[in-house]
């Protein structure tokens, strides 16, 4: 259990800055998330945590501790990592026990943490197995009991189940937010996929070179993206983003683009005076209609994918701007069929296209 307090930190790899000052707050037994493209500097920070690298500047400190000069021993850390690292030639319980050695536990105690870390993460029937017998996921159960067994203060994950198949990645997802759970440690993540950091963290740290763009519950980064990167980072498929301004009519306020006319919700009423304004709607905000109506932009069905359930619909309007919505998978829509656009007014973004910040609502 510790709070993590990260202060600008900055990690530059010769002339390379893979992290640019970043200042986080990670809150006591919460689950923290770290999600950004490739390269953005996610690992470095997890990395920092740890103490497996020096940071060229910056405090990281745990419950007002400064570890910042600490090795990885002293700082109470597990880390599991993509593709966990257990030794070949020794059995899943030899594995777990590694971590305890220099513990003084008495083999009895050994044997009965190692049985409790093992339960906690569904690994009790593999542990006479070596790791060349367990299948990629099972590996991966097996790296988690290593780090739980020492009962660290903090855990830090690095795509943990990035190479996994989506049905066991989503099982092991669970396990891990009820893991947290029960174990009331502090949790970092790092992941590039929007989705697991949507359905697992207590907060999402959206990061973009080696800062932290926003930070917040992921239902909340959702609807309020704060910049134009996060709205087009997070969400799949993405947010809507078209370049255009806004125009007052009788008292009424237009989010205009070319060929593009739509009403903005009164409460954009103090930003009306923008220059160049984007304008943002989730594609399940984007209603279709196959015939016309009112205040709906025309348009033609560009792609289909189809996901089951539902089906994304790429659609592309007269000037070749293309939009995602969503339809349901009984419709069957041809390609190049005539479709209209409309948007829910009430739900859409804002930003200033210069600033790249969103309008306040
Ligand atoms: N040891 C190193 N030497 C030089 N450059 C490095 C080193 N480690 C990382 N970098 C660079 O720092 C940047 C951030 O790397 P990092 O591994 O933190 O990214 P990441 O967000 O984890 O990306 P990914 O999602 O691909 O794992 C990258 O541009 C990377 O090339
Ligand atoms: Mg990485």
């Amino acid at each position: 259990m510790a709070k993590i307090d990260i202060e600008k930190l900055h990690k530059s790899y010769g002339a390379h800055v893979a992290v640019s000052g970043l200042d986080l707050e990670l809150p006591d037994q919460e689950l923290v998330v770290l999600l950004g493209p490739s390269g953005c500097g996610k690992t470095t920070t997890l990395n920092c945590i740890a103490g497996l690298e020096t940071p060229t500047s910056g405090r990281i400190l745990f419950d007002g501790d400064n570890v910042t000069s600490l090795p990885p021993h002293k700082r109470n850390v597990a880390m599991v990592f993509q593709s966990s690292m257990l030794y070949p030639h020794l059995t899943a319980r030899q594995n777990i026990s590694v971590s305890l050695r220099h513990s003084g536990l008495s083999k009895d105690d050994l044997a009965k943490r190692v049985a409790w870390a093992s339960q906690i993460v569904n690994a009790d029937k593999l542990l006479d197995k070596l790791p060349g017998h367990l299948s990629g996921g099972e590996r991966q159960r097996v790296a988690m009991a290593k780090a739980i067994v020492r009962q660290p203060a903090v855990f830090l994950l690095d795509e943990p189940f990035a190479a996994l198949d989506a049905a066991l990645r989503s099982v092991l997802r669970a396990e891990l937010v009820s893991l947290q759970r029960r174990l009331t440690t502090t949790m970092v993540m790092v992941t590039h996929d929007q989705i697991e950091a949507m359905t697992i963290g207590d907060k999402v740290a959206v990061m973009r070179d080696g800062k932290v763009e926003q930070l917040g519950a992921p239902s909340e980064v959702y609807k309020n993206p704060r910049t134009l990167f996060v709205a087009g980072f997070v969400g799949s498929p993405p947010m809507n983003l078209l370049p255009g301004r806004l125009s007052t009519e009788a008292d009424a306020l237009y989010f205009e683009a070319e060929g593009f006319r739509v009403p903005v919700p009164k409460r954009f009423a103090s930003v009306a005076g923008t220059n160049g304004v984007t304008y943002g709607i989730r594609p399940e905000h984007l209603e279709v209609s196959y015939e016309e109506v009112p205040a709906a932009c025309p348009a033609k069905v560009f792609a289909l994918e189809q996901l089951g359930r539902e089906s994304i619909l790429i659609a592309v309007d007269g000037r070749g701007t293309k939009l995602t919505t969503i339809v349901a998978a009984e419709r069957t829509t041809q390609i190049g069929e005539r479709i209209w656009l409309r948007p829910k007014a009430a739900e859409c973004a804002l930003f200033d296209t210069g600033s790249e910040r969103a309008l306040a609502p």
